[in-house]
Order: C-alpha cells, then structure tokens, then sequence
C-alpha cells in the first residue's frame, strides 16, 4: 500500500446549526458554551483527540483569523495555502500555493498520517469537490447565526457519506462524525 492510502484526510469545522463556520462580523462569541448543560451529554475529550493530529492544513484566512485570536494548533505543523507571500509567524508554519491533489498525495501523505483540514469554507469546499476528504467531523453549536460564511456553499453534486459517530456533549454540542463510502471520487 503507498504512502498517500495509508494517511486520512480529516475535514474538522465547527459549525452553527444553520450551516454557518462564520458570523457576518467574524466574531466567535457564538461559539461559546451556553449557561445550561445537556444532562445526557459526555464530558468534552478533546485533549485525546488532539494528540493524535499529525499535521493541520488551512487557508489563508483562516490562518490570519487564528493569529489574532491566539494560535490553537500548538506545535504541531501547519500547511497554510496562499498565493501571497505572508510573514511567516512561527517555526510549525509551512506555506503551499497550487494544486491540492499534488499537496495531498505528494507533499502531506509520506510525511503525515492523520491530516486535519480545518478550514475554512473555501478550502473545505475545494476539498470536498476533487475528493479529497476522508472523514468529516462536524461540531454543531447550538446557535442559529442567521447570516456568515456557508460551510458547503452550492458545490452543485450530490455526495452520500456514512455516519461513523454521535457524540452529545454537555455544552450542548453535537458532532457528527461520517467516512466517505469507498465508491466515491
Ligand atoms: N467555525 C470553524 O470551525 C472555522 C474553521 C475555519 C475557519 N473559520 C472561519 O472562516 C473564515 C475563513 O474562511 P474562508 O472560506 O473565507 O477562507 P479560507 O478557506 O480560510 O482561505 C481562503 C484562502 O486560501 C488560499 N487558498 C485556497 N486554495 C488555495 C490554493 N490551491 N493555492 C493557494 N492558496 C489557496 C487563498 O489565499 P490567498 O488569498 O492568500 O491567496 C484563499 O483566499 C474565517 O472567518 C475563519 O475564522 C471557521
């Protein structure tokens, strides 16, 4: 088996209930934990999960929107995409500009197995339609944003994808978690 079969595409977003990533304003107050807990809920397990990420790909403006809010990807490496020539920020930071199947098969996969794609819309979307997304792991919030950034957009063909988990936490999240059926592009 190579190199490129062996490592997963993870696409990890959180979003609103009404298929938002972004609020019109770029705030993020939207994600915060509401007051009320879900009893039936689990305890958030994140740290685990966390640990497993082998690299973090991104677009640009996802990129500049985490340096302002303070970095959340830690030291693990960081494939941004841009065609600009942005300052690079820290020693984890990698830029890429081109072909995205080439940046998957050739450039992540020998070096990474558990690759999490983690936004945002337009890098999402371009994933999603040349296939190169393995599994989709969906944080619902529990907020209707009523305007911002569509996760999905119009992509304008029709995917089936299996449900793998449901997780409910006591904040109130859900996520949802799907693989690709192996007929798929
Ligand atoms: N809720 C969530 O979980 C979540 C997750 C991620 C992001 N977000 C939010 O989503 C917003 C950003 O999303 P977005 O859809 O506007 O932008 P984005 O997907 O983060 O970035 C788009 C940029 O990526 C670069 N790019 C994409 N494909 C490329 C390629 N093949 N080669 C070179 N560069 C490429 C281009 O950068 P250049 O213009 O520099 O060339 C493009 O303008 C922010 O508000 C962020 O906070 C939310």
């Amino acid at each position: 088996m190579s190199s490129a079969k062996r490592s997963t595409v993870t696409l990890h977003v959180v979003s609103s209930l009404d298929g938002f990533i972004a609020s019109k304003d770029n705030s993020i107050s939207w994600m915060d934990s509401p007051g009320d807990i879900y009893e039936k809920g689990v305890t958030d397990d994140g740290a685990e999960v966390l640990q497993s990420i082998d690299c973090y790909v991104l677009g640009s403006r996802t990129y500049e929107h985490a340096l302002q809010l303070g970095w959340p990807y830690g030291d693990t490496p960081t494939l941004v995409l841009t065609n600009r020539k942005l300052p690079s920020s820290r020693n984890t930071v990698e830029f890429y500009s081109g072909d995205l199947k080439k940046l998957v098969g050739e450039i992540l996969a020998p070096r990474f197995k558990n690759i999490w794609m983690v936004g945002g819309a337009m890098l999402a979307q371009s994933f999603l339609r040349l296939g190169l997304v393995d599994e989709i792991r969906l944080m619902i919030a529990p907020a209707l944003l009523g305007d911002g950034l569509h996760l999905f957009g119009n992509s304008g063909t029709e995917q089936r994808w299996n449900l793998k988990n449901v997780v409910a936490y006591k904040n109130g999240y859900v996520e949802l978690s799907y693989s690709r059926p192996s007929t798929s592009p």
